[in-house]
């Protein structure tokens, strides 16, 4: 059953060195194709991992976070890095607060499956996107050699269709990764963009 949400306490976990070794981030990254002059919210945005290579490339980055202190941390991050345009703060398990069309692009990473209303963040999600914005969520794909949550935690690219089409979201490209070690999947993930008419 999704919904889980991951501790605070695995916050150096979200930032640490050998995610950024192994995660495709910059193929995910490549497939949201945020621009300089656009503005982006990173939902779910944890201690700040992907908020701030977003944030080089975009010209605005809403850092938002259901939990405080994951918010806290991206935002102690951004100022570390220097990256004076990021705005992190915390959201609600729904309510997001930006206005309405305020983005032209939502960065969602390994979030989707932590919500407990999916359809309704998924509506929330529309409602803050600008008509002709972009939505890119990334999600662990099956297989328990795989890492990521528990199998029974995790959904699939159709499942979040079926939350996404009703909200008014329409499928763009869906792209899988599958990273291997001695012949073995160790992580396999995907990715799905998702189009505002
Ligand atoms: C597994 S972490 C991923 C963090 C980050 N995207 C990354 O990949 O490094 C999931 C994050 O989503 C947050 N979260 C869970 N449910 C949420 C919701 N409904 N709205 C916003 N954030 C949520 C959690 O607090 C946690 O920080």
């Amino acid at each position: 059953m999704p919904g889980h949400k991951i501790s605070p306490r695995q916050a150096a976990t979200l930032d640490g060195f050998w995610r950024g070794l192994f995660l495709p981030w910059k193929g995910a990254l490549a497939l949201a194709r945020p621009g300089q002059d656009e503005d982006w919210a990173d939902l779910g945005c944890g201690p700040g991992f992907f908020t701030a290579p977003l944030a080089r490339q975009a010209r605005t980055v809403h850092a938002l976070d259901l939990n405080p202190d994951m918010a806290a941390m991206a935002a102690a991050k951004a100022q570390r890095l220097g990256l004076g345009n990021v705005r992190a703060q915390a959201c609600g398990e729904v309510a997001l607060p930006l206005p309405d069309a305020a983005v032209h692009g939502v960065l969602m990473v390994f979030v989707a499956h932590e919500f407990r209303q999916p359809a309704e963040s998924l509506a929330e999600v529309a409602r803050v996107l600008r008509p002709g914005g972009r939505a890119l969520v990334v999600e662990f794909g099956g297989g328990a050699l795989s890492f990521g949550p528990p199998a029974h935690h995790r959904i699939t690219p159709d499942q979040l269709l079926a939350w996404a089409e009703p909200a008014g979201l329409a499928p763009g490209e869906l792209r899988r990764w599958t990273r291997r070690l001695l012949g073995l999947p160790y992580l396999k993930l995907w990715a799905q963009v998702l189009l505002k008419p």
